[in-house]
């Protein structure tokens, strides 16, 4: 039988890049049958830039302080995103709103990882208004990019305690390890055509997996 050509993606960052390193390291390790085409940043100064350089991925810097609205910005990273016949785009700390015109050019195509349970504590600085607020429990979300911030369908959860006395940096890092779990299992399951969209309403096809409190896959702490 031919075998499937793998899920072509890009990845968009702005900071340090630890969610596109665990991307990486499942690619290599073949626990995702995904390649990733390109790393695009808007910031010059990027750690996600030189772990993807490190990796001999295909980088590129789009600032957007260069472009005199984020349409024009947008309309900059769709062209590039096309003609490399991306068919995922994967946020993983990308400091922009995505545009109505972005958002049109990739369909349900467009995804992202926020450190909180969703609906709860969208947007900014979300583990310090999760320990200001008192929650007991937060976590991480993987969900598709629409018009709201943080407010696309739901593809998977996972769920970390918060203990009393929790600094944000501790449940930062609790968060992040399981980011870098179900990013790359969220990607899996959409490269083997399992994601099911209707609605809000995200579906898993067959899955084994949970899509809340996972606590597999198998996967190294990435610093
Ligand atoms: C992560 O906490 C992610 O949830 C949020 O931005 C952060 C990116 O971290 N969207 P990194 O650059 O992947 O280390």
């Amino acid at each position: 039988m031919a075998k499937k050509n793998k899920l072509r993606l890009a990845v968009l960052a702005s900071g340090g890049g630890t969610n596109l390193q665990s991307i990486i390291d499942h690619c290599s390790q073949g626990s995702l049958d995904a390649e990733i085409c390109m790393v695009i940043s808007n910031n010059p100064g990027a750690g996600a830039l030189e772990r993807a350089t490190r990796a001999g991925l295909k980088t590129l810097c789009i600032n957007h302080r260069k472009f005199s609205s984020r349409e024009d910005f947008d309309q900059k990273v769709i062209m590039t995103l096309k003609d490399a016949e991306i068919e995922l785009v994967v946020l993983a700390g990308f400091m922009r709103i995505i545009s109505t015109l972005f958002l049109q050019a990739f369909p349900q195509k467009i995804i992202n990882i926020h450190p909180s349970l969703l609906p709860a504590f969208p947007g900014l600085h979300v583990q310090q208004k999760a320990l200001y607020y008192g929650a007991k429990v937060s976590g991480c979300t993987v969900h598709l990019v629409d018009d709201g911030v943080d407010t696309g369908p739901i593809i998977v959860q996972a769920v970390v305690p918060i203990h009393p006395d929790d600094a944000e940096e501790d449940l930062a890092g609790r968060i992040l390890a399981q980011e870098h779990k179900i990013y790359p299992q969220a990607i899996q399951w959409i490269a083997e055509g399992r994601v099911e969209i209707v609605g809000r309403q995200v579906k898993i096809i067959d899955s084994s997996l949970p899509t809340t409190a996972l606590s597999s896959p198998s996967c190294p702490d990435i610093k």
